[in-house]
């Protein structure tokens, strides 16, 4: 471990309670900047309330894979809605999204495709690709002329796959669908995106990024996590029938690992019913996010040319990074760092998310906090 890395100790805290936007670290409260809730649904009556019904229904758990001991209604129930939410025929769901995206890569890919990545994709889509026999090639973050340039070089009708994100976690970056699409024209490409963080967030509704640039019919498989938007812990794989059913028997992340389990589907599926029935909370998703980009603006922070509500500050060393989070924390806000080479050179960032959940009072904090960390106070 480095020297600053075991003065400042960054990682593994251990909160005794949250509520709301709220933690709680030995003893204070903190507004939590770090985590993925969206749409701030975590604690939503009907979201609890769901979740409660499935353990009385369900008990707590599935205890095994699908293929060996069944899969229960409230998966299939939660394909068939999610499915259909983003315009595709099938949907699989599992316990986490790591393993939905790496599933995703993995189980289409074969010894003799290639599979083309954008350089700043998730560890989840990396470790699918790291599993397969496929050659592999990686162009520059959302990079069109690397990507074509890359594609040119191979012959037409070797089958490729484009694996990128539909919002990059860390850069709040949005893809360019389209223009993936329009480099990818006529060389034989099969797309995977992981949506993670556009799914509940961009598009109509919340239907993601697909949805968002209009596209939602062109990308293969849509896959993503339900720990963001969703509120919950779990994740998806969207696609045709065909290619669901061929997942479901090929994908080692399903066959061999135990289910999603009822409560995380009930809340999944409750937090989905509010996406699709209570527009305010994407509405104020959007109002807290272009409050929060006005407050940075304002202390003329970088932040990446970040699009969306996953909001990095660039601080461009680590040095710099390390006492911009710890001047956070002691003003009362929780955010998470990132240095290279998790993120590339010159990038050390910390990394925020707003959500519908930050209140006024909330907002107040986080202001203060992020003038003393920037020197402006
Ligand atoms: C882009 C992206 N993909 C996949 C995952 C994995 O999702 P989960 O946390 O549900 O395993 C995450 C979560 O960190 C993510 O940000």
């Amino acid at each position: 471990m480095t020297r600053l890395r075991l003065k400042y100790a960054p990682f593994y805290h251990t909160f005794s309670g949250q509520l709301g936007a709220r933690v709680v670290m030995d003893g204070r409260e903190l507004v939590m900047l770090a985590s993925n809730d969206y749409l701030g649904l975590t604690r939503h009556p009907k979201v609890i309330e769901a979740g409660k019904r499935a353990l009385d229904t369900w008990g707590a758990s599935t205890t095994g894979a699908r293929l060996a001991n069944g899969s229960r209604a409230y998966h299939t129930e939660l394909e068939a809605r999610l499915a259909a939410f983003l315009g595709k025929e099938a949907c699989h769901v599992s316990a986490a999204g790591y393993l939905s995206c790496m599933s995703a890569v993995q189980s289409f890919a074969q010894r003799d495709d290639l599979i083309i990545s954008d350089k700043n994709c998730h560890s989840s889509l990396m470790a699918g690709v790291g599993l397969t026999q496929a050659r592999k090639e990686r162009f520059s973050h959302n990079n069109m002329a690397d990507l074509a340039e890359i594609l040119a070089y191979e012959k037409a009708f070797t089958p490729k796959m484009i694996v990128f994100e539909g919002v990059y976690s860390m850069e709040g970056h949005i893809a360019p669908v389209p223009d993936i699409l329009k480099a990818c024209e006529g060389h034989d490409c099969f797309f995977v995106m992981d949506d993670s963080h556009g799914f509940g967030v961009l598009g109509r509704g919340g239907r993601g990024t697909a949805e968002h640039h209009g596209v939602a019919g062109k990308v293969d498989l849509i896959c993503g996590s339900l720990s963001k938007a969703l509120s919950s812990t779990g994740g998806f794989v969207a696609g045709s029938t065909a290619l669901i059913d061929y997942l479901r028997t090929h994908s080692k992340q399903t066959i061999f690992s135990a289910a999603l389990s009822p409560v995380q589907a009930a809340c999944a599926m409750a937090a989905l019913d509010l996406l699709e029935t209570e527009p305010e909370h994407l509405q104020r998703l959007w109002a807290n996010t272009r409050r929060y980009r006005e407050l940075l603006a304002s202390l003329k922070l970088d932040t990446w040319g970040s699009e969306t509500p996953a909001i990095p500050i660039v601080l461009g060393s680590k040095e710099r990074t390390y006492m911009f989070w710890q001047k956070l924390k002691d003003n009362g806000v929780f955010a998470v760092m990132s240095i290279a080479p998790a993120v590339p050179p010159g990038k050390d960032l910390v990394r925020t998310a707003i959500s519908a959940a930050h209140t006024d009072a909330d907002f107040e904090i986080i202001a203060n906090a992020l003038a003393v960390a920037s020197g402006r106070r």
